[in-house]
């Protein structure tokens, strides 16, 4: 048990099983948490210990850097021999680098490229079989900026459109074979996200979304009939307002340049 933590086992094992990135923080946290209060057993991997309050599912926590490309294969590797099937992947792990892309450190660029769009297109190839075998499926945390252009975030942006395109061509080619992807677009959304970062949403609850709304968004793909696939649902909040951390000034759109 190496690198791993196992819960409290429920008395009855949940039948449906998940594989979530980035499910100690935020929007994968609480995809993980709407998870397990329907009964899932989600296997959550983050570098991070984290908490949540019980649900009837089983949750599973598997420490790993994602960005290292053997730690990475033998989590998967593991969970796939360890569990009798796979019926979800959510790619929710990211990070955003924000500035005049000239300022941006080379080696930052690289981290986030591969996090954002490397990664879950690894992870996608991994689990298929497995999930072609469950007729399973795979949702995708993109963002708006995947269709919108983005001043001063367009490495960030140009990841999440190569993510968002990469999840419509992965459904044509895996379709017939009964798995569903989804991308899941969502703007502001009030996490940690914005911790190393020197703008965030505005106070005004309208100018962000809740990673609970994103969560209830998987949910809704979750629970779609099985003739229907959600292709990209992109999620905003009533108004686009963020803060500038170091004035307090506020503008409307997203993002702003470093101070
Ligand atoms: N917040 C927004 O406004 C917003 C809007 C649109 C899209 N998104 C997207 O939503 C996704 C989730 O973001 P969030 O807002 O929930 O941010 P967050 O609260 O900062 O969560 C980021 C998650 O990514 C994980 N992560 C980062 N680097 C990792 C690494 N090297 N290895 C493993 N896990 C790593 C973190 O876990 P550990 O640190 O524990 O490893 C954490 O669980 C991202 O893909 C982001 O681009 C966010």
């Amino acid at each position: 048990m190496r690198n791993r933590e196992i819960s409290e086992m429920p008395l009855e094992y949940p039948a449906k099983i998940a594989l979530v990135t980035g499910a100690s923080s935020g929007i994968g946290l609480a995809i993980t948490h709407m998870l397990l209060l329907k009964g899932w057993s989600v296997y959550a991997l983050a570098r991070r210990e984290f908490t949540l309050p019980e649900g009837s599912g089983r949750l599973i926590r598997v420490s790993c850097d994602l960005l290292d490309p053997k730690a990475l294969r033998s989590a998967v590797d593991r969970i796939l021999d360890e569990m009798s099937a796979l019926d979800l992947l959510v790619n929710c792990a990211g990070i955003g680098l924000f500035g005049p892309h000239e300022q941006l450190k080379p080696e930052d660029l690289s981290e986030m490229l591969r996090l954002n769009l490397e990664v879950p297109i690894l992870l996608c190839r991994l689990t298929l079989r497995a999930l072609k075998a469950s007729k399973g499926k795979i949702i995708n945390i993109s963002s708006v900026t995947a269709e919108k252009d983005s001043v001063f975030g367009c490495a960030y942006a140009g990841s999440k459109a190569g993510l968002s395109k990469f999840s419509k061509s992965l459904l044509e080619e895996v379709r017939k074979s009964g798995v569903g992807v989804s991308v899941i677009q969502p703007d502001l959304t009030r996490t940690e996200f914005y911790e190393s970062l020197d703008f965030e949403p505005d106070a005004d609850p309208a100018a962000a979304l809740l990673p609970g709304q994103v969560a209830d968004a998987v949910a809704y793909i979750l629970d779609a009939p099985e003739n229907l696939v959600v292709e990209e649902l992109t999620l905003r909040p009533q108004i686009n307002r963020i803060r500038r951390k170091n004035t307090g000034t506020t503008r409307h759109g997203t993002p702003v340049p470093p101070s």
